[in-house]
């Protein structure tokens, strides 16, 4: 069976393949079927973002409250040139790249140092990679890059390898939306792929002050809000369901005994729901939630935790002065 599938490209310095998938991915159908119709009610947070709910997530990364996106940035500006040094990379490779904005802080630290390395952004969504390419092939006369269009999800086992050093990059918090266990069998996973050379730059959320928290997640324009409840909009287009949208109350709070903001929506009336898709349909009382999103917020230690559970030590800690974030440039252990 062939792993992946080159496909030609106008531009001769954008390459572009298809990574196998090496297990099953729950479809949405699943996932509702599986934690939606009884309590207590979840769904994985992916489902936040299609063309209205991405463009959401942009307006929140703007707002004041929202301090997540602009810190990391900031911090990676910082020490881009550190982070590259250290590595010394022959191939960027970041997993979930969306439109790489982060990473041209990177790419401005090789240009710098005079490294050029190949950038492997792998995404689920091809129009996304393919466009994002083009600009930074435009932007970067240097850059050669390798798009790889996959489900991250649907494991790293058929990711090509590569000859040289590789940086391998996990930013955006994303890491915080998955459950310890789950966190620790990707990056393991990530591991796996790894040379004994390569370094894993991983950007985590950190623990602060309750109000800064919950502002972050219930900022002042509602922007959260509609992005919570968006999801319900994006279960009535793909599983024939007829949410009422103004029968739900967005709510996130910061569980301090689980070190978590935890999103969720909240019935305000008691209701039936259709779920077509499943032809069934399941009742929901005044008050119930369904858990839409945790966020992680790490310490040091809980950080560091993770990432030898995972195989991984530190080789590099970059925190802001007022610690709301952290990168990690973390090596392979020995196995
Ligand atoms: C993009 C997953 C890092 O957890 O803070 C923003 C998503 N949710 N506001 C986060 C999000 C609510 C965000 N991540």
């Amino acid at each position: 069976m062939a792993t992946s599938q080159t496909i030609g490209t106008q531009e001769p310095r954008i390459a572009c393949q298809t990574v196998a998938r090496a297990r099953e991915v729950p479809s949405l159908t699943d996932d509702v079927e599986h934690g939606l119709l009884t309590p207590p009610r979840f769904l994985p947070p992916k489902y936040f973002y299609d063309e209205y709910g991405s463009k959401l997530f942009d307006k929140i990364c703007e707002t004041a409250e929202y301090y997540v996106t602009r810190t990391e940035d900031a911090l990676l500006k910082d020490c881009a040139e550190s982070i590259i040094d250290q590595a010394a990379p022959d191939d960027i490779l970041e997993l979930g790249s969306g439109t790489s904005r982060k990473t041209r802080r990177l790419l401005d630290a090789c240009e710098g140092l005079g490294f050029c390395p190949t950038y492997s952004p792998y995404d689920i969504s091809p129009e996304t990679l393919q466009q994002t390419a083009l600009d930074l092939v435009d932007e970067y006369d240097w850059l050669e890059i390798n798009i790889l269009i996959g489900d991250y999800e649907a494991g790293l086992r058929h990711l090509p390898k590569s000859d040289g050093r590789r940086l391998f990059c996990f930013l955006g918090s994303t890491i915080g939306n998955f459950e310890q266990e789950k966190a620790i069998a990707f990056l393991r996973e990530i591991r796996s792929r790894m040379n004994p050379d390569d370094l894993l730059l991983l950007g985590a959320d950190r623990v602060k002050d309750d109000d800064v928290l919950h502002a972050a997640y219930n900022d002042s324009q509602g922007l959260t809000a509609a992005f919570n409840l968006n999801v319900l909009k994006v279960l009535n287009e793909e599983v024939e369901s007829d949410f009422d949208l103004s029968q739900f109350e967005h709510r996130a709070e910061f569980n301090a005994d689980r070190s978590r903001i935890e999103m969720r929506l909240v019935a305000l009336s008691d209701q039936t729901v259709v779920i077509g898709a499943l032809d069934t349909s399941l009742r929901v009382r005044a008050g119930e939630t369904i858990l839409t999103e945790i966020s992680r917020k790490f310490t040091d230690e809980s950080l560091s935790g993770m990432l030898n559970m995972a195989g991984f030590s530190t080789a590099a800690h970059f925190t802001p002065a007022n610690k709301y974030f952290s990168l990690v440039l973390a090596r392979p252990q020995a196995a």
